[in-house]
């Protein structure tokens, strides 16, 4: 059954926002219902919302055209998230205080599911210790807030009170919506994403990955309620909330954040495409052409994952194999070579497989099993490499 999503709109520039969000939110098959205050009604009109979701927004709580007259308690049962955004500091302020005098504060408190607010105001009215004595009682009531970002407002400042991404709603939307947390208490780490090895100043060694795996991996595990560090190659990807994300560069780099941390972990997966060979020498200055061909002497990289293999104690060990032949066999070889409880084995030579794609077709190896999956989005892959790991960690401790 799809799952219903409730988008509570507010009178802000930042409305016009909440188009896309819904649009998205569509698209990946929730039923979004759209309630909107009188004032968001006169930014963007509700036809706009009804076209996507083929719902009557709701706006006025005596609408007598409607087919029940209880609707904001029929939408409440319903609800599996409840996200208001934008919100303004008028919406916060009621929403704190129990304050219903329209449909949607009347909406908000009688629904008991995971709520979240997105603010979006002018710098000095999210400043002023009235609203951050507001989000505070927003945490107080188990509210999420999805901070605010800084950048230029609508009226002419430049400062905090810019409405998150799109992306950061839609990820915060996925945090809530995931009720069992399996791993709360938990320890992830995870790396992603290539590394970059300098030649010079202006050029370095590197490959395609697109870091969408770890990152995948990194927001499942944060979602089941782990606390999760991701130690980041380059990527295009913004970091995801509620995650520690540490950047680097280089495969030494990834290997001391790793090597840092890995003691406390219960679980590390090694999702990143490290490089194997280094420059041997980086020069400080920008090498220059010459007549002659040019050759540069790579010397090798450590194998962070067989490094953890080595010296894990408590901790279960994710890795991956990118192969464009005999996969199953070098994964396996893998496996056992570097001591992983779990590989993760993906093959270049297949459509929608590997760098860059949102999907993967992994097989999954561990010491006795072998499962292979068809064709699914890395989302989803991400939740049955964790739920394997975690019966691997249950049958360890
Ligand atoms: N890996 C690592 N450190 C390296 C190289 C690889 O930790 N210096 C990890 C990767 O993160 C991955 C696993 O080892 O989890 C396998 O990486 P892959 O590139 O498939 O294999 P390699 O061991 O590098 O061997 P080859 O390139 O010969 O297949």
């Amino acid at each position: 059954m799809k799952k219903t999503i409730v988008v509570g709109i507010t009178g802000c520039v930042g409305a016009f926002k909440s188009v896309q969000l819904v649009s998205d939110l569509v698209k990946k098959d929730f039923d979004v219902e759209v309630i909107m205050t009188q004032n968001a009604t006169q930014f963007i009109a509700p036809l706009q919302f009804e076209s996507l979701t083929h719902h009557r927004v709701m706006s006025d709580t005596f609408d007598r055209q409607h087919s029940y007259s209880t609707q904001h308690i029929s939408i409440a049962q319903k609800a599996d998230l409840f996200i208001v955004v934008p919100a303004t500091a008028n919406f916060i302020a009621k929403a704190v205080h129990g304050i219903c005098d329209d449909m949607l504060t009347t909406t908000f408190l009688a629904c008991d599911c995971p709520k979240l607010i997105a603010p979006a105001m002018n710098t000095k009215m999210y400043t002023n210790p009235v609203t951050q004595d507001n989000l505070r009682l927003c945490e107080k009531y188990g509210y999420d807030i999805i901070s605010p970002v800084s950048g230029h407002l609508a009226c002419g400042d430049t400062g905090i009170g810019k409405l998150a991404a799109l992306d950061q709603l839609m990820d915060a939307i996925e945090e809530g919506l995931v009720k069992e947390k399996p791993l709360n208490g938990k320890k992830v780490l995870i790396n992603a994403g290539p590394t970059r090895e300098k030649i010079d100043p202006v050029r370095f060694l590197s490959n395609h990955s697109s870091g969408k795996m770890g990152y995948s991996l990194a927001k499942a595990a944060r979602n089941l309620g782990a606390e999760v560090t991701l130690v980041s190659g380059p990527t295009q990807l913004k970091a995801p909330r509620n995650i520690d994300v540490i950047h680097i560069e280089s495969a030494e780099e990834m290997f001391q954040e790793m090597t840092k941390r890995y003691k406390e972990a219960d679980m590390i997966i090694c999702a990143a495409a490290v490089a194997d060979y280094t420059p041997e020498h980086t020069s400080n200055q920008k090498i220059k052409k010459q007549e002659n061909d040019l050759s540069l002497t790579l010397k090798k990289t450590q194998d962070i994952l067989k490094y953890l293999g080595e010296h894990k104690t408590h901790q279960v060990l994710c890795g991956f194999a990118m192969e464009t032949e005999n996969e199953i066999e070098n994964g396996r070889q893998k496996l056992l070579s570097k001591n992983c409880d779990l590989l993760v084995v993906n093959s270049l030579n297949k459509a929608g497989a590997g760098f860059q794609y949102d999907t993967n077709i992994a097989t999954l190896l561990t010491k006795d099993e072998q499962i292979n999956y068809d064709i699914m989005s890395k989302d989803e892959l991400a939740y049955h490499i964790l739920s394997k790991l975690e019966v691997l960690y249950a049958a360890r401790h």
